[in-house]
């Protein structure tokens, strides 16, 4: 199955990006470490970054055409702004977790709230990279219940 790995905004500059709240880990060492994870758990990964909200929409369309089977993604910044990024995902119906390195509930009011933890299947919030290993992780078990 293919799976799709959105990260939004300024996630690019992850490792430099204030790594006390994000961690020293770069983007790619984070992505590489999932390629891993999905050839163990026979998944077909694609990784996607984009800074711009339209990037990360068509992302979201696109992976209706690939027959994408599920998506992992953290918006960053437009989590707290995008009714768009909502839409879109709610328009392709591609179940999705949400992921947030750092805990949102714990920092500035204008981080908790979400545009699209209510459609997700779940939300992994404050736990750093790991969280995307967990969701790559719960995605492989939904998708082996979901063939049988
Ligand atoms: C973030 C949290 C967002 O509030 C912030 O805008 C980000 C990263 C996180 O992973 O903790 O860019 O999504």
């Amino acid at each position: 199955s293919k799976v799709l790995l959105l990260n939004g905004p300024n996630l690019n500059l992850l490792g430099s990006r204030e790594p006390d709240i994000y961690g020293a880990e770069t983007l790619a060492t984070i992505e590489r470490r999932l390629q891993a994870q999905a050839t163990e758990l026979d998944i077909e990964l694609q990784c996607c970054q984009s800074n711009a909200e339209h990037g990360l929409i068509d992302a979201v369309q696109q992976a209706a055409q690939d027959q994408v089977a599920f998506i992992i993604i953290n918006p960053a910044a437009y989590t707290h702004t995008s009714i768009a990024l909502r839409d879109a995902l709610a328009a392709v119906a591609i179940p999705f977790i949400e992921v947030h390195l750092s805990n949102v509930h714990a920092r500035e009011p204008f981080r908790q709230h979400s545009y699209l933890s209510d459609i997700a299947q779940g939300v992994i919030v404050g736990l750093g990279a790991q969280g995307y290993s967990l969701a790559l992780q719960a995605v492989a078990r939904h998708l082996q219940t979901s063939q049988t």
